[in-house]
């Protein structure tokens, strides 16, 4: 698979008046994790997710042909002009990581040179709650871009391409942003046993999938709504010259294996086993990184324990999962839902900041509004 699939369109027709598009673009949760890449954004394993339903970013883009500014335009030969706005507020601090992304998928979309962009953006999901926003952020801001070169296009290009390349691009600015683009289940990194499975951009897995997955909960408990004491990309390079790092990467594949079975056959004993290992290995990794840190909170194994007991004694398949942070992802089957939900509510919740968590469910991908 080649990336110069993805360059530059020959037959674009740029508007020389402004305009805007709007999209959203959910969260994902890996299931089986990526934790390791080589530059740029290529995964050590592959990974498969959850695509998120209520926990969304909203993005607006707004554009303005340079040539209509009337002013010397602030572009430098490497930058690309854009203010990002997160819900109303300027934020500067969010322009190295953005203008990094720009640099990166400058080949496939050289247009984006031509404007001046406004990013408006919202989440869904309360600001600073610790869920990452960068993989809805950069599904949101790829696919809206993907939207205008599909209307600035002269030559119709096929949905499935313009996802691809929209996961591609996505995948540039944060790798895991790759799986938010489509549902409800997503796989990205090569694996032999995944069709059509690569690097460079994520493809939903749809076949031999058991019903109960398709309205799965995720019900994430707000353990800790901080700022991470260390940022994926720090975690992901420690990954480098970790003792443990290859025979991680192996396990994960084997787990990609497992999955797809268990994915298949619906035996959710297997699927809690499996994904509550991959949960901790993922920290296991961090804990044993050079050097060591440790994202968990008192309350994240206040939560496992109360999770792993309630599961034994009331026979009900709820499990957990984690996201590089202390926040726990509760995941269970629909039709355990009125049973889980006030169990939450009455046995969990006390060790949430302020009491909150997310209901979330499986979802379908980015939407065009
Ligand atoms: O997308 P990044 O580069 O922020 O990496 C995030 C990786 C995890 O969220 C920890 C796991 C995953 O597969 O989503």
């Amino acid at each position: 698979m080649s990336q110069d699939r993805f360059l530059a369109l020959p037959k674009l027709e740029l508007p020389n008046s402004s305009g805007h598009v709007s999209v959203t673009a959910p969260s994902n949760i890996a299931l089986v994790k990526y934790w390791g890449k080589e530059s740029v954004q290529i995964p050590k394993n592959a990974s498969i997710s959850f695509t998120l339903k209520e926990c969304l970013t909203k993005t607006s883009l707004h554009y303005k042909p340079i040539e209509i500014m009337g002013e010397q335009s602030k572009r430098t030969v490497d930058d690309v002009s854009f203010e990002v706005y997160v819900s109303g507020v300027l934020k500067p601090e969010f322009g190295t990581k953005i203008q990094i992304f720009f640099q990166r998928i400058r080949p496939y979309l050289p247009w984006i040179y031509c404007f001046d962009w406004r990013i408006e953006t919202d989440n869904s999901f309360p600001h600073g709650s610790g869920i990452a926003s960068s993989a809805s952020g950069f599904a949101a801001l790829a696919g809206a871009l993907m939207q205008l070169e599909g209307t600035w296009s002269q030559e119709e290009q096929s949905e499935k391409w313009l996802y691809e390349k929209t996961s591609f691009l996505a995948r540039l600015g944060s790798g895991s942003a790759a799986r938010s683009i489509s549902g409800p289940l997503m796989y990205w990194g090569y694996h032999p046993n995944l069709p059509k499975s690569n690097n460079l951009f994520a493809v939903a897995l749809t076949q031999n999938l058991s019903q109960v997955f398709l309205d799965y909960h995720d019900t994430i408990l707000l353990v800790d709504k901080g700022q991470k004491a260390v940022s994926s990309s720090v975690g992901h390079n420690l990954m480098h010259d970790h003792p443990f790092s290859s025979q991680r990467f192996v396990q994960a594949q084997h787990h990609i294996e497992r999955l797809l079975g268990i994915l298949n056959s619906g035996d959710l004993e297997a699927f809690c086993d499996l994904v509550e290992t991959e949960a901790l290995t993922l920290h296991a990794m961090m804990m044993t990184s050079k050097p060591s840190y440790i994202l968990l909170k008192p309350n994240t194994l206040a939560v496992i324990e109360r999770v792993r007991a309630y599961r034994k004694d009331c026979q009900i398949p709820v499990c957990f999962t984690l996201d590089a942070g202390a926040n726990v992802h509760l995941l269970y089957p629909s039709a355990c839902a009125s049973k889980v939900l006030p169990w939450i509510k009455e046995e969990l919740s006390f060790f949430c900041e302020n009491g909150q968590y997310i209901e979330d469910k499986v979802g379908t991908g980015l939407e065009i509004i």
